[in-house]
C-alpha cells in the first residue's frame, strides 16, 4: 500500500499513529506529497481527484480517503481493535470527529495566514476559528477526560494528534490555559513513542 503523505499534515499523523501503535508501518510506502488547497499535487489527482492528503493507495480497489475512512480501513484489516464495541464505540467516532474539526480550524487558519494575500485576509476568519478551537478543547476537558484516560483507540490518537498540530502552529495562543486536564493528559499521551516518531518537526 502506498500512503501519501506530509509530515506536517495532523490528519496523516492519525494514520502514521495508527501504525507505529499497530506494528504495521512496513505495510505501507510512504510517498511524499506537496500540496495545497490552491496547488494540487500531480502524483495525487489521478489517485484523489481532491487533491486531499491522506490517502491510501490499494494493490487493488479504490485509493481510500480521508482519514477517517484510512483508519477504519486499517483497523479493520489489522484486527487493531482501535474502535471499541458497545457505547464506546460511538464516543470513539465522536471524538476522532471532534479532533478533525480542531485540526480543520487549525489548519484552515494557516491557510489564511500562508496562502492568501495580505490584502485579501481576513483576521476575523481567524479569530472564529481560534474560538471554535478554544470553545472544544474546553467541552474536551470538561467531558470527555473519563474516556481519553481509558484504553487506547482511535478517539484518543486522533485528539493527540491534533492537539499536537496546535503545539506545532499554534503554540503562542495557549490551549493549555483553557484546558488543564486535557493538557495534563496530553503531557503523558504526547510520550508514547507513536507520537514521539511522528512529531512534526
Ligand atoms: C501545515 O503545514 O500546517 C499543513 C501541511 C499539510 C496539511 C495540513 C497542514
Amino acid at each position: 500500500m502506498k500512503l501519501y503523505h506530509a509530515a506536517a499534515s495532523p490528519f496523516v499523523r492519525k494514520v502514521m499513529v495508527l501504525l507505529h501503535e499497530t506494528g504495521n508501518l512496513d505495510r505501507v510506502e510512504i510517498v511524499n506529497t506537496v500540496l495545497t488547497p490552491v496547488a494540487p499535487a500531480a502524483n495525487l489527482t489521478g489517485k484523489n481527484p481532491l487533491s486531499k492528503i491522506p490517502a491510501l493507495e490499494r494493490a487493488s480497489g479504490a485509493t481510500l480517503y480521508d482519514s477517517r475512512v484510512i483508519t477504519a480501513y486499517l483497523d479493520d484489516l489489522f484486527d487493531a481493535g482501535l474502535y471499541p464495541t458497545g457505547s464506546r464505540r460511538w464516543e470513539t467516532l465522536t471524538l476522532e470527529a471532534t479532533a478533525d474539526g480542531i485540526m480543520d480550524a487549525g489548519v484552515s487558519m494557516i491557510y489564511d495566514i500562508r496562502l492568501r494575500p495580505e490584502d485579501k485576509q481576513w483576521p476575523d476568519w481567524g479569530e472564529a476559528q481560534w474560538s471554535k478551537i478554544v470553545r472544544t478543547v474546553g467541552a474536551l476537558d470538561a467531558q470527555w477526560m473519563s474516556h481519553l484516560s481509558g484504553p487506547l483507540d482511535m478517539g484518543q490518537i486522533a485528539i493527540g494528534c491534533a492537539l499536537g498540530y496546535l503545539d506545532f502552529r499554534h503554540d503562542a495562543r495557549g490551549w493549555r490555559d483553557h484546558a488543564p486536564a486535557l493538557a495534563e493528559w496530553f503531557a503523558a499521551f504526547g510520550e508514547r513513542p507513536s507520537m514521539q516518531a511522528t512529531r512534526p518537526a
